[in-house]
């Protein structure tokens, strides 16, 4: 799209605007696990409904396990976790749950990872997965004004012979989710393990996105580009080891939908201060600000971008604008829907500099 040239208003914001500015502006979330935004709560009362025995005594214990060391030692979490998903309603509560929060962080449109394999290894029906998040996606419009598109991520740990399977078992829903990505454990499953099946999947119309580079290494990011051909990088942060990648993301401006709070939680850098999502910026890529497990990492989308801005004073109202308008730019949404959120965009700005 062409470039979006900040409103004039910015000029009058000055940091001392930015808790303001930073709540009321409209944006997208492009990268949120929903399985991930599972609170202990949630987890504690589905168990009880649907009558499956936790590993933790309480959601206290529960939470106290939440120390990790890196992405494996979340991942095991996780999926204990969502071994109380069963049925068709137990993904509506979930999906709404993240709705009704994400919203009150001035989310107006959410592009949701879900993780098909976990629930289907589990006897889970695909039906019941899909149908119950797309029943939340339609009231979530209805009652919260929030759109939303879901994205059927194929877990990398698994064989490609498993992720092709899952897309036939999900083709019956084709219409109810408008890409694919990869996740879970990074390290030892390069992009290429999964070539033919997103071939297939661009040929199906699906749009392609991949995490790499969060602890994988910036080769995984090339060849999610080159080989996988995705419209997206999840994470992308080892890209900072590439000067030369930098400069293709760059020039491409093929966003990086980046998660602060998790990439501290999961030690891909020791502090908020080390995170390169400023320096991302400066070199001018397509950076975004997403929450990735909210329930797991300490925060929803305005959390992630109220720790990054209180550890980076170099990131002014202008930075805020141009990471909201990078999340409406990067989404998949219609041209002319973009357009609208833009200027949405801008008249926040206006409101807040007029105050
Ligand atoms: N699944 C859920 N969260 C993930 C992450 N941060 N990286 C890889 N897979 C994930
Ligand atoms: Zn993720």
């Amino acid at each position: 799209m062409d470039e979006i040239l900040p409103p004039a208003a910015l000029e009058r914001l000055t940091r001392a605007h930015l808790p303001a500015l930073l709540a009321r502006m409209p944006k997208a979330e492009l990268h949120i696990h929903i399985e991930g935004s599972l609170e202990p709560e949630l987890i504690f009362a589905l168990a009880r409904r649907n009558d499956v025995a936790l590993p933790y005594a309480s959601e206290q214990a529960l939470r106290a396990a939440y120390a990790f060391t890196d992405l494996q030692s979340f991942l095991d979490i996780y999926y204990a976790g969502a071994s109380v998903l069963l049925r068709e309603a137990d993904f509506f509560d979930m999906a709404m749950a993240y709705f009704r929060r994400a919203a009150a962080d001035g989310v107006i449109h959410a592009e949701l990872f879900f993780d098909p394999q976990t629930h289907t290894a589990r006897g889970v029906p695909m039906r019941a997965v899909i149908e119950g998040l797309a029943r939340a996606q339609a009231e979530a419009e209805a009652t919260l004004g929030l759109s939303s598109a879901l994205i059927l991520c194929f877990l990398r740990h698994l064989d490609e012979a498993d992720a092709i399977a899952t897309l036939e078992a999900a083709l019956p829903w084709r219409e109810r989710f408008i890409g694919v990505g990869l996740d879970s454990s990074e390290r030892g499953h390069p992009p290429e393990k999964f070539a033919r099946v997103f071939a297939r999947c661009r040929a199906l119309g699906l749009r392609p996105v991949a995490h790499a580079g969060e602890e994988g290494p910036p080769a995984y990011i090339r060849t999610a580009l080159d080989e996988l051909r995705v419209q997206r990088i999840d994470h992308g942060v080892r890209c900072v080891d590439d000067p030369d990648l930098v400069r293709t993301l760059a020039q491409s401006r093929v966003p990086l939908t980046v998660c602060p709070l998790s990439n501290i939680k999961l030690r891909v850098f020791a502090r908020m201060e080390d995170h390169v999502l400023p320096e991302l910026l400066r070199a001018g890529l397509c950076v975004t600000v997403n929450s990735d497990d909210p329930a797991y990492f300490g925060g929803y989308l305005l959390d992630n971008y109220r720790a990054l801005f209180a550890a980076h004073p170099s990131l002014g109202p202008r930075d805020a604008w141009r990471l909201a308008a990078n999340s409406f730019e990067a989404s998949f949404a219609e041209p002319a829907t973009k357009t609208r959120w833009i200027q949405a965009l801008a008249e926040s700005v206006d409101a807040i500099a007029s105050r």
